[in-house]
Protein backbone atom coordinates (compact mmCIF):
# COMPACT_ATOMS: atom_id res chain seq x y z
CA UNK A 1 0.00 0.00 0.00
CA UNK A 2 1.28 3.21 -1.10
CA UNK A 3 1.46 6.16 1.74
CA UNK A 4 0.69 9.67 1.22
CA UNK A 5 1.50 13.10 2.72
CA UNK A 6 1.75 16.60 2.10
CA UNK A 7 4.46 18.95 2.12
CA UNK A 8 5.29 22.50 1.58
CA UNK A 9 9.50 22.08 1.97
CA UNK A 10 11.82 21.65 -0.66
CA UNK A 11 12.09 18.17 -2.23
CA UNK A 12 13.94 15.70 -0.42
CA UNK A 13 12.65 12.59 -2.91
CA UNK A 14 14.82 11.04 -5.50
CA UNK A 15 11.71 11.91 -8.38
CA UNK A 16 9.60 15.05 -8.74
CA UNK A 17 6.33 15.16 -10.95
CA UNK A 18 5.51 18.46 -12.21
CA UNK A 19 3.50 19.30 -14.77
CA UNK A 20 3.80 19.96 -18.86
CA UNK A 21 1.15 21.68 -21.11
CA UNK A 22 1.06 22.69 -24.36
CA UNK A 23 -1.19 25.60 -25.77
CA UNK A 24 -2.68 26.04 -29.47
CA UNK A 25 0.55 27.14 -30.60
CA UNK A 26 2.00 24.21 -29.83
CA UNK A 27 4.27 25.85 -26.89
CA UNK A 28 5.42 23.69 -24.03
CA UNK A 29 4.85 25.14 -20.53
CA UNK A 30 6.06 23.58 -17.17
CA UNK A 31 3.72 23.80 -14.40
CA UNK A 32 5.45 22.70 -11.04
CA UNK A 33 3.72 25.16 -8.35
CA UNK A 34 5.95 27.67 -6.50
CA UNK A 35 8.96 24.88 -7.02
CA UNK A 36 11.91 27.01 -9.07
CA UNK A 37 13.04 24.85 -12.48
CA UNK A 38 14.93 26.23 -15.21
CA UNK A 39 12.44 26.36 -17.17
CA UNK A 40 14.02 27.73 -20.74
CA UNK A 41 16.66 25.07 -20.23
CA UNK A 42 14.22 22.46 -19.73
CA UNK A 43 11.64 23.45 -22.75
CA UNK A 44 14.80 22.86 -24.75
CA UNK A 45 15.52 19.92 -23.75
CA UNK A 46 11.61 18.83 -23.61
CA UNK A 47 11.51 19.81 -27.64
CA UNK A 48 15.02 17.96 -28.47
CA UNK A 49 13.22 14.51 -27.05
CA UNK A 50 10.00 15.44 -28.85
CA UNK A 51 7.64 15.89 -25.28
CA UNK A 52 4.44 17.17 -26.73
CA UNK A 53 2.48 18.00 -23.45
CA UNK A 54 -0.57 16.13 -24.41
CA UNK A 55 -2.71 13.87 -22.10
CA UNK A 56 -1.49 10.62 -21.18
CA UNK A 57 2.33 11.71 -21.60
CA UNK A 58 4.88 11.12 -19.59
CA UNK A 59 8.56 12.19 -20.29
CA UNK A 60 11.11 11.20 -17.31
CA UNK A 61 14.63 12.94 -17.37
CA UNK A 62 17.82 13.10 -15.06
CA UNK A 63 17.69 16.08 -13.05
CA UNK A 64 19.86 18.07 -11.33
CA UNK A 65 18.67 18.88 -7.38
CA UNK A 66 16.67 15.00 -8.25
CA UNK A 67 17.35 12.12 -9.40
CA UNK A 68 15.04 12.12 -12.13
CA UNK A 69 11.97 14.76 -13.39
CA UNK A 70 8.92 13.59 -14.65
CA UNK A 71 6.92 15.65 -16.87
CA UNK A 72 3.04 14.46 -16.88
CA UNK A 73 1.02 15.96 -19.84
CA UNK A 74 -1.57 18.52 -18.90
CA UNK A 75 -2.59 19.33 -22.63
CA UNK A 76 -3.90 22.53 -23.47
CA UNK A 77 -5.29 24.84 -20.68
CA UNK A 78 -8.89 25.82 -19.82
CA UNK A 79 -9.09 30.07 -21.19
CA UNK A 80 -7.94 31.28 -17.80
CA UNK A 81 -4.69 29.61 -18.19
CA UNK A 82 -5.74 26.85 -15.12
CA UNK A 83 -6.74 22.89 -15.80
CA UNK A 84 -9.67 20.73 -14.51
CA UNK A 85 -9.57 18.81 -11.36
CA UNK A 86 -9.89 15.96 -13.82
CA UNK A 87 -6.90 17.14 -15.90
CA UNK A 88 -4.74 16.99 -12.98
CA UNK A 89 -6.10 13.88 -11.82
CA UNK A 90 -5.38 12.17 -14.19
CA UNK A 91 -2.07 13.77 -14.91
CA UNK A 92 -0.83 12.55 -11.34
CA UNK A 93 -2.27 8.76 -12.16
CA UNK A 94 -0.13 8.89 -15.81
CA UNK A 95 3.10 9.73 -14.10
CA UNK A 96 2.07 7.31 -10.73
CA UNK A 97 1.79 4.13 -13.54
CA UNK A 98 4.93 5.15 -15.37
CA UNK A 99 7.13 4.87 -11.95
CA UNK A 100 7.02 1.31 -10.45
CA UNK A 101 9.63 0.18 -9.28
CA UNK A 102 10.47 4.05 -8.09
CA UNK A 103 10.65 4.41 -4.23
CA UNK A 104 9.35 7.64 -3.39
CA UNK A 105 8.16 11.02 -4.98
CA UNK A 106 7.15 14.48 -4.87
CA UNK A 107 4.09 15.58 -6.90
CA UNK A 108 4.01 19.41 -7.50
CA UNK A 109 1.87 20.27 -10.14
CA UNK A 110 0.38 23.99 -10.52
CA UNK A 111 -3.03 23.83 -8.94
CA UNK A 112 -5.62 26.76 -8.03
CA UNK A 113 -7.17 25.75 -4.95
CA UNK A 114 -7.68 22.82 -2.14
CA UNK A 115 -9.83 20.41 -5.27
CA UNK A 116 -7.17 20.48 -7.28
CA UNK A 117 -4.56 19.61 -4.41
CA UNK A 118 -6.87 16.95 -3.43
CA UNK A 119 -7.37 16.01 -7.03
CA UNK A 120 -3.25 15.55 -7.85
CA UNK A 121 -3.07 13.01 -4.26
CA UNK A 122 -6.29 11.23 -5.60
CA UNK A 123 -4.56 10.72 -8.94
CA UNK A 124 -1.25 10.04 -7.53
CA UNK A 125 -2.89 7.12 -5.39
CA UNK A 126 -5.53 5.43 -8.08
CA UNK A 127 -2.78 5.43 -10.06
CA UNK A 128 -0.63 3.40 -8.08
CA UNK A 129 -2.53 0.53 -7.79
CA UNK A 130 -1.67 -3.08 -8.85
CA UNK A 131 -3.35 -6.99 -8.67
CA UNK A 132 -0.73 -9.43 -8.31
CA UNK A 133 -2.55 -11.86 -6.08
CA UNK A 134 -2.35 -15.02 -8.71
CA UNK A 135 1.01 -14.01 -9.87
CA UNK A 136 3.48 -16.94 -9.36
CA UNK A 137 6.38 -16.00 -6.66
CA UNK A 138 9.51 -15.66 -8.90
CA UNK A 139 6.77 -12.96 -11.39
CA UNK A 140 6.45 -11.58 -7.95
CA UNK A 141 9.90 -11.38 -6.78
CA UNK A 142 11.55 -9.66 -10.72
CA UNK A 143 8.05 -6.96 -11.02
CA UNK A 144 8.26 -3.51 -10.15
CA UNK A 145 6.08 -2.44 -7.30
CA UNK A 146 4.33 0.64 -7.44
CA UNK A 147 5.48 4.09 -5.67
CA UNK A 148 5.34 3.58 -1.72
CA UNK A 149 5.91 6.89 -0.42
CA UNK A 150 4.26 10.12 -2.44
CA UNK A 151 4.12 13.76 -1.27
CA UNK A 152 2.34 16.32 -2.84
CA UNK A 153 3.63 19.43 -2.42
CA UNK A 154 1.57 22.74 -2.33
CA UNK A 155 2.22 26.24 -1.40
CA UNK A 156 -1.63 26.87 -2.20
CA UNK A 157 -3.48 24.38 0.42
CA UNK A 158 -2.51 25.38 4.31
CA UNK A 159 -1.22 22.49 6.58
CA UNK A 160 -4.26 21.24 8.37
CA UNK A 161 -6.51 20.96 4.85
CA UNK A 162 -3.86 19.53 3.46
CA UNK A 163 -2.89 16.79 5.98
CA UNK A 164 -7.34 16.42 6.22
CA UNK A 165 -8.01 16.12 2.16
CA UNK A 166 -4.69 13.77 1.65
CA UNK A 167 -6.19 11.52 4.48
CA UNK A 168 -9.70 11.56 2.65
CA UNK A 169 -7.54 10.77 -1.07
CA UNK A 170 -6.00 7.49 0.65
CA UNK A 171 -9.42 6.29 1.76
CA UNK A 172 -10.95 6.79 -1.64
CA UNK A 173 -8.14 5.33 -3.13
CA UNK A 174 -8.00 2.20 -0.55
CA UNK A 175 -11.66 1.53 -1.35
CA UNK A 176 -11.56 2.27 -5.00
CA UNK A 177 -8.33 -0.43 -4.98
CA UNK A 178 -10.63 -2.91 -3.12
CA UNK A 179 -13.45 -2.89 -5.45
CA UNK A 180 -10.57 -3.02 -8.65
CA UNK A 181 -9.56 -6.19 -6.62
CA UNK A 182 -12.96 -7.78 -6.17
CA UNK A 183 -13.63 -7.22 -9.92
CA UNK A 184 -9.97 -8.85 -10.71
CA UNK A 185 -10.36 -11.96 -8.51
CA UNK A 186 -11.78 -14.34 -11.06
CA UNK A 187 -15.08 -16.49 -10.26
CA UNK A 188 -12.94 -19.57 -8.98
CA UNK A 189 -11.74 -17.50 -6.63
CA UNK A 190 -14.63 -14.97 -6.08
CA UNK A 191 -17.90 -16.56 -5.57
CA UNK A 192 -21.67 -14.90 -3.75
CA UNK A 193 -20.07 -16.75 -0.22
CA UNK A 194 -16.69 -15.19 -0.50
CA UNK A 195 -17.61 -11.61 -1.38
CA UNK A 196 -20.32 -11.93 1.18
CA UNK A 197 -17.48 -13.36 3.75
CA UNK A 198 -14.77 -11.10 2.81
CA UNK A 199 -17.03 -7.63 3.92
CA UNK A 200 -18.04 -9.57 6.81
CA UNK A 201 -14.53 -8.97 8.17
CA UNK A 202 -13.95 -5.71 6.73
CA UNK A 203 -17.24 -4.76 8.91
CA UNK A 204 -15.91 -6.20 11.69
CA UNK A 205 -14.01 -3.35 12.01
CA UNK A 206 -15.92 -0.62 10.92
CA UNK A 207 -18.23 1.68 12.32
CA UNK A 208 -20.80 -0.28 9.85
CA UNK A 209 -22.98 -3.82 10.42
CA UNK A 210 -23.58 -6.50 8.29
CA UNK A 211 -25.88 -9.10 7.92
CA UNK A 212 -26.07 -11.79 5.14
CA UNK A 213 -28.54 -14.22 4.00
CA UNK A 214 -27.99 -17.33 2.74
CA UNK A 215 -29.82 -19.02 0.32
CA UNK A 216 -31.92 -21.42 2.35
CA UNK A 217 -33.22 -17.62 3.99
CA UNK A 218 -33.71 -16.48 0.88
CA UNK A 219 -35.92 -19.06 0.20
CA UNK A 220 -37.87 -18.71 3.02
CA UNK A 221 -38.32 -14.63 2.72
CA UNK A 222 -39.20 -14.56 -1.02
CA UNK A 223 -36.24 -13.67 -3.34
CA UNK A 224 -36.98 -15.57 -6.33
CA UNK A 225 -35.12 -13.10 -8.11
CA UNK A 226 -32.09 -13.61 -6.63
CA UNK A 227 -32.89 -17.61 -6.37
CA UNK A 228 -33.61 -18.12 -9.92
CA UNK A 229 -30.59 -16.05 -11.38
CA UNK A 230 -28.43 -18.32 -8.57
CA UNK A 231 -30.16 -21.86 -9.08
CA UNK A 232 -28.16 -23.37 -11.75
CA UNK A 233 -24.72 -22.84 -9.74
CA UNK A 234 -23.07 -24.95 -7.34
CA UNK A 235 -21.90 -21.75 -5.75
CA UNK A 236 -25.18 -20.55 -4.10
CA UNK A 237 -26.82 -16.68 -3.67
CA UNK A 238 -25.98 -14.54 -0.73
CA UNK A 239 -27.91 -11.34 0.01
CA UNK A 240 -25.43 -8.61 1.81
CA UNK A 241 -26.73 -5.51 3.73
CA UNK A 242 -23.80 -3.21 5.11
CA UNK A 243 -25.70 -0.92 7.45
CA UNK A 244 -24.10 2.57 8.84
CA UNK A 245 -26.31 4.42 11.02
CA UNK A 246 -24.58 7.39 12.71
CA UNK A 247 -26.72 8.96 15.75
CA UNK A 248 -26.85 12.30 14.03
CA UNK A 249 -27.69 11.52 10.68
CA UNK A 250 -28.94 14.43 8.17
CA UNK A 251 -30.09 11.63 5.85
CA UNK A 252 -30.98 8.22 4.70
CA UNK A 253 -29.62 6.85 1.60
CA UNK A 254 -29.84 3.39 0.02
CA UNK A 255 -27.30 1.98 -2.30
CA UNK A 256 -27.78 -1.55 -4.12
CA UNK A 257 -25.02 -3.15 -6.49
CA UNK A 258 -25.64 -5.85 -8.79
CA UNK A 259 -23.42 -8.94 -7.67
CA UNK A 260 -23.45 -11.68 -10.75
CA UNK A 261 -20.12 -13.19 -9.61
CA UNK A 262 -19.76 -14.44 -13.25
CA UNK A 263 -22.44 -13.80 -15.69
CA UNK A 264 -22.46 -16.77 -18.40
CA UNK A 265 -25.46 -16.18 -19.91
CA UNK A 266 -27.39 -19.01 -18.49
CA UNK A 267 -29.43 -20.96 -20.82
CA UNK A 268 -28.87 -17.89 -23.27
CA UNK A 269 -25.40 -19.23 -23.32
CA UNK A 270 -23.02 -15.63 -24.33
CA UNK A 271 -20.60 -16.50 -27.21
CA UNK A 272 -16.75 -17.71 -25.80
CA UNK A 273 -15.63 -14.75 -26.87
CA UNK A 274 -15.17 -11.88 -24.28
CA UNK A 275 -17.23 -13.92 -22.04
CA UNK A 276 -14.01 -13.82 -19.28
CA UNK A 277 -14.76 -9.92 -18.88
CA UNK A 278 -18.70 -11.09 -17.59
CA UNK A 279 -16.33 -11.69 -14.00
CA UNK A 280 -16.78 -8.07 -13.53
CA UNK A 281 -20.57 -8.70 -13.67
CA UNK A 282 -20.61 -7.81 -9.60
CA UNK A 283 -18.84 -4.07 -9.98
CA UNK A 284 -21.92 -2.03 -8.96
CA UNK A 285 -22.04 -4.71 -5.64
CA UNK A 286 -18.25 -3.98 -4.87
CA UNK A 287 -18.67 -0.53 -5.19
CA UNK A 288 -22.11 0.29 -2.98
CA UNK A 289 -20.37 -2.45 -0.11
CA UNK A 290 -17.11 -0.19 -0.72
CA UNK A 291 -18.84 3.03 -0.75
CA UNK A 292 -20.53 2.20 2.49
CA UNK A 293 -17.33 1.02 4.15
CA UNK A 294 -15.70 4.21 2.88
CA UNK A 295 -18.03 6.28 4.56
CA UNK A 296 -18.15 4.74 7.76
CA UNK A 297 -14.85 5.09 8.19
CA UNK A 298 -15.22 8.73 7.04
CA UNK A 299 -17.70 9.38 9.60
CA UNK A 300 -19.78 11.13 7.69
CA UNK A 301 -23.14 12.32 9.48
CA UNK A 302 -25.21 10.37 6.80
CA UNK A 303 -27.19 6.75 7.11
CA UNK A 304 -26.39 4.76 4.40
CA UNK A 305 -27.61 0.90 3.82
CA UNK A 306 -25.29 -0.69 0.89
CA UNK A 307 -27.39 -3.78 -0.18
CA UNK A 308 -25.91 -6.67 -2.68
CA UNK A 309 -27.79 -9.08 -3.98
CA UNK A 310 -25.30 -11.80 -5.38
CA UNK A 311 -25.15 -14.58 -7.69
CA UNK A 312 -23.68 -16.60 -10.25
CA UNK A 313 -25.31 -17.14 -13.85
CA UNK A 314 -24.38 -20.69 -15.09
CA UNK A 315 -25.75 -23.27 -17.18
CA UNK A 316 -27.09 -26.75 -15.77
CA UNK A 317 -30.09 -28.66 -15.92
CA UNK A 318 -31.16 -26.74 -12.46
CA UNK A 319 -30.80 -23.25 -14.02
CA UNK A 320 -34.05 -21.09 -14.62
CA UNK A 321 -35.51 -22.03 -18.24
CA UNK A 322 -36.95 -19.47 -20.82
CA UNK A 323 -40.78 -19.29 -20.17
CA UNK A 324 -40.31 -20.23 -16.62
CA UNK A 325 -42.23 -17.34 -14.15
CA UNK A 326 -40.46 -16.51 -10.68
CA UNK A 327 -41.92 -14.20 -7.91
CA UNK A 328 -39.86 -11.58 -7.36
CA UNK A 329 -39.29 -10.29 -3.35
CA UNK A 330 -42.77 -8.68 -2.37
CA UNK A 331 -45.34 -10.61 -4.77
CA UNK A 332 -44.51 -9.37 -8.69
CA UNK A 333 -44.22 -12.00 -11.00
CA UNK A 334 -41.76 -12.12 -13.81
CA UNK A 335 -41.63 -14.49 -16.66
CA UNK A 336 -37.97 -14.98 -17.63
CA UNK A 337 -37.54 -14.92 -21.39
CA UNK A 338 -34.07 -14.66 -21.23
CA UNK A 339 -32.25 -15.86 -18.62
CA UNK A 340 -28.77 -13.38 -19.51
CA UNK A 341 -31.03 -10.65 -18.64
CA UNK A 342 -30.88 -11.72 -14.78
CA UNK A 343 -29.14 -8.54 -13.56
CA UNK A 344 -32.57 -6.82 -13.06
CA UNK A 345 -33.71 -9.80 -11.44
CA UNK A 346 -31.16 -10.11 -8.62
CA UNK A 347 -31.53 -6.36 -8.38
CA UNK A 348 -35.72 -5.94 -8.46
CA UNK A 349 -35.47 -8.17 -4.73
CA UNK A 350 -32.82 -5.78 -4.03
CA UNK A 351 -34.93 -2.54 -4.48
CA UNK A 352 -37.64 -3.70 -2.62
CA UNK A 353 -36.30 -5.03 0.02
CA UNK A 354 -34.23 -1.89 0.41
CA UNK A 355 -37.17 0.42 -0.13
CA UNK A 356 -38.89 -2.02 2.36
CA UNK A 357 -35.96 -1.41 5.19
CA UNK A 358 -35.66 2.15 4.61
CA UNK A 359 -39.33 2.87 5.75
CA UNK A 360 -39.28 1.00 8.53
CA UNK A 361 -35.99 2.84 9.81
CA UNK A 362 -37.81 6.02 9.22
CA UNK A 363 -37.42 6.67 5.38
CA UNK A 364 -34.92 7.08 2.51
CA UNK A 365 -34.20 10.14 1.33
CA UNK A 366 -32.75 8.97 -1.97
CA UNK A 367 -32.08 4.93 -3.14
CA UNK A 368 -29.32 4.47 -5.71
CA UNK A 369 -28.71 1.72 -7.75
CA UNK A 370 -25.47 0.50 -9.57
CA UNK A 371 -25.23 -1.69 -12.21
CA UNK A 372 -23.29 -3.34 -15.01
CA UNK A 373 -27.08 -3.78 -16.92
CA UNK A 374 -26.56 -4.01 -20.24
CA UNK A 375 -24.39 -4.14 -23.48
CA UNK A 376 -26.48 -1.50 -24.97
CA UNK A 377 -25.08 1.00 -22.47
CA UNK A 378 -21.73 0.98 -24.16
CA UNK A 379 -23.09 1.08 -27.34
CA UNK A 380 -24.72 4.00 -26.37
CA UNK A 381 -22.27 5.78 -24.65
CA UNK A 382 -18.58 4.27 -25.01
CA UNK A 383 -16.75 2.44 -22.84
CA UNK A 384 -15.72 5.45 -20.59
CA UNK A 385 -19.41 7.28 -19.76
CA UNK A 386 -21.55 5.57 -17.33
CA UNK A 387 -25.50 6.11 -17.56
CA UNK A 388 -27.96 7.72 -15.36
CA UNK A 389 -31.46 7.10 -15.31
CA UNK A 390 -34.34 8.24 -12.91
CA UNK A 391 -37.44 9.53 -11.66
CA UNK A 392 -36.34 12.63 -9.99
CA UNK A 393 -35.10 14.62 -12.09
CA UNK A 394 -33.57 16.82 -8.98
CA UNK A 395 -31.79 14.73 -7.80
CA UNK A 396 -30.29 13.35 -11.05
CA UNK A 397 -29.30 16.90 -11.81
CA UNK A 398 -27.89 17.12 -8.32
CA UNK A 399 -25.69 13.52 -8.97
CA UNK A 400 -24.31 14.86 -12.37
CA UNK A 401 -23.11 18.03 -11.02
CA UNK A 402 -21.00 16.19 -8.18
CA UNK A 403 -19.92 13.63 -11.08
CA UNK A 404 -18.17 16.19 -12.36
CA UNK A 405 -16.08 17.26 -9.36
CA UNK A 406 -14.90 13.52 -8.81
CA UNK A 407 -14.25 13.16 -12.20
CA UNK A 408 -16.55 10.39 -13.06
CA UNK A 409 -18.50 10.72 -16.04
CA UNK A 410 -21.92 9.95 -16.48
CA UNK A 411 -24.83 11.15 -18.63
CA UNK A 412 -28.48 10.84 -18.44
CA UNK A 413 -30.28 9.04 -20.12
CA UNK A 414 -34.10 8.55 -20.25
CA UNK A 415 -36.73 6.65 -19.54
CA UNK A 416 -39.22 6.59 -22.13
CA UNK A 417 -42.80 5.31 -21.41
CA UNK A 418 -43.65 4.11 -24.96
CA UNK A 419 -41.19 1.56 -24.23
CA UNK A 420 -42.52 -0.17 -21.64
CA UNK A 421 -45.54 -2.26 -23.34
CA UNK A 422 -42.59 -4.03 -24.73
CA UNK A 423 -42.05 -5.43 -21.68
CA UNK A 424 -45.40 -6.70 -21.50
CA UNK A 425 -45.85 -10.92 -20.71
CA UNK A 426 -48.78 -12.45 -21.28
CA UNK A 427 -48.85 -15.14 -18.33
CA UNK A 428 -46.64 -12.84 -15.78
CA UNK A 429 -46.86 -8.78 -14.31
CA UNK A 430 -44.13 -8.17 -16.26
CA UNK A 431 -41.54 -10.00 -18.91
CA UNK A 432 -37.61 -9.61 -18.51
CA UNK A 433 -36.98 -8.42 -21.60
CA UNK A 434 -38.46 -6.58 -24.06
CA UNK A 435 -37.67 -4.30 -27.09
CA UNK A 436 -33.76 -4.75 -27.83
CA UNK A 437 -33.80 -1.32 -29.54
CA UNK A 438 -32.91 0.79 -26.66
CA UNK A 439 -32.32 -1.83 -24.60
CA UNK A 440 -30.47 0.15 -21.68
CA UNK A 441 -33.59 2.84 -21.36
CA UNK A 442 -35.97 -1.04 -21.47
CA UNK A 443 -33.71 -2.67 -18.61
CA UNK A 444 -33.91 1.23 -16.52
CA UNK A 445 -38.10 0.44 -17.19
CA UNK A 446 -37.47 -2.63 -15.91
CA UNK A 447 -35.92 -1.63 -12.49
CA UNK A 448 -38.30 1.29 -12.28
CA UNK A 449 -41.43 -1.25 -11.85
CA UNK A 450 -39.97 -2.23 -8.60
CA UNK A 451 -39.57 1.14 -7.51
CA UNK A 452 -42.09 3.26 -5.83
CA UNK A 453 -42.63 6.68 -7.89
CA UNK A 454 -42.48 8.90 -4.77
CA UNK A 455 -39.23 7.30 -3.61
CA UNK A 456 -36.45 9.24 -5.57
CA UNK A 457 -34.37 6.91 -7.27
CA UNK A 458 -31.54 6.77 -9.83
CA UNK A 459 -30.51 3.93 -11.75
CA UNK A 460 -26.48 3.97 -12.81
CA UNK A 461 -25.36 1.75 -15.63
CA UNK A 462 -21.44 1.12 -15.04
CA UNK A 463 -21.42 -1.64 -18.02
CA UNK A 464 -18.84 0.03 -20.01
CA UNK A 465 -16.89 2.05 -17.68
CA UNK A 466 -16.57 -1.22 -14.72
CA UNK A 467 -13.80 -2.84 -16.87
CA UNK A 468 -11.12 -1.68 -18.82
CA UNK A 469 -10.41 -4.13 -21.51
CA UNK A 470 -8.23 -1.72 -23.12
CA UNK A 471 -5.08 0.03 -22.41
CA UNK A 472 -4.56 1.24 -18.76
CA UNK A 473 -4.35 5.42 -19.06
CA UNK A 474 -4.77 8.49 -16.85
CA UNK A 475 -5.08 6.85 -13.31
CA UNK A 476 -7.29 3.87 -14.92
CA UNK A 477 -5.72 0.17 -14.92
CA UNK A 478 -6.36 -2.50 -17.29
CA UNK A 479 -9.58 -4.98 -15.62
CA UNK A 480 -11.63 -3.15 -13.07
CA UNK A 481 -11.89 0.46 -12.47
CA UNK A 482 -13.41 1.16 -9.49
CA UNK A 483 -15.93 3.05 -10.92
CA UNK A 484 -19.13 4.80 -9.15
CA UNK A 485 -17.49 4.67 -5.68
CA UNK A 486 -16.07 8.41 -5.67
CA UNK A 487 -19.18 9.74 -7.11
CA UNK A 488 -21.25 7.58 -4.11
CA UNK A 489 -19.05 9.24 -1.24
CA UNK A 490 -18.82 12.56 -2.43
CA UNK A 491 -22.92 12.28 -3.17
CA UNK A 492 -22.92 10.97 0.97
CA UNK A 493 -20.43 13.77 1.65
CA UNK A 494 -22.68 16.56 0.50
CA UNK A 495 -25.88 15.22 1.82
CA UNK A 496 -24.05 15.46 5.30
CA UNK A 497 -23.55 19.09 4.72
CA UNK A 498 -19.09 18.25 3.90
N1 LIG B 1 -23.86 -8.45 -17.64
C1 LIG B 1 -24.53 -8.26 -18.86
C2 LIG B 1 -24.32 -6.86 -19.44
C3 LIG B 1 -22.92 -6.51 -19.85
C4 LIG B 1 -22.50 -6.75 -21.15
C5 LIG B 1 -22.06 -5.90 -18.97
C6 LIG B 1 -21.21 -6.40 -21.53
C7 LIG B 1 -20.77 -5.55 -19.35
C8 LIG B 1 -20.35 -5.80 -20.63
C9 LIG B 1 -26.03 -8.46 -18.68
O1 LIG B 1 -26.39 -9.39 -17.73
C10 LIG B 1 -26.57 -8.95 -19.97
O2 LIG B 1 -26.22 -10.01 -20.38
N2 LIG B 1 -27.43 -8.15 -20.59
C11 LIG B 1 -28.03 -8.50 -21.84
C12 LIG B 1 -29.48 -8.12 -21.76
C13 LIG B 1 -30.31 -8.64 -22.90
C14 LIG B 1 -30.41 -10.15 -22.83
C15 LIG B 1 -31.69 -8.02 -22.83
C16 LIG B 1 -27.32 -7.73 -22.93
O3 LIG B 1 -26.95 -6.57 -22.73
O4 LIG B 1 -27.11 -8.31 -24.00
MN1 LIG C 1 -26.49 -11.35 -18.50
ZN1 LIG D 1 -25.06 -9.68 -16.22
Amino acid sequence: MTSISATENGVTDDVLVVGLSCDSAKKLRIHSGSIKLDEKELISALTDLGATGSYDEVVKIPGTSTKLLVFTGLGAPLQDGSFSHERLRRAAGAAARQLFGHTSATFALTHRDDAGFAAVAEGALLGSYEFIEFKGASAVKDHKPPLKKIAIHSTITRATRAKALVSRAEVISRYTALVRDLINTPPSHLTPDSFSQRFKKLAASSKASIEILNDAQLKKFGYGGTIAVGQGSASKPRLVHISYSPKKAKARLAFVGKGITFDTGGLALKPAQGMEAMKSDMSGAAAVCAAALAIAEMGLEIAVDAWAPLAENMVSDTATRPSDIITIYGGKTVEVLNPDAEGRLILADALVRAAEFGKKAGGLDLIVDVATLTGAQSVALGTRTSAVMTNNQSWSDRFLEISESTGELFWPMPLPEELRPSLDSPVADIANIGDRMGGMLVAGLFLKEFVSDDLPWLHLDIAGPAFNTGKPHGYTPVGGTGVALRTLVALAEQSAGK
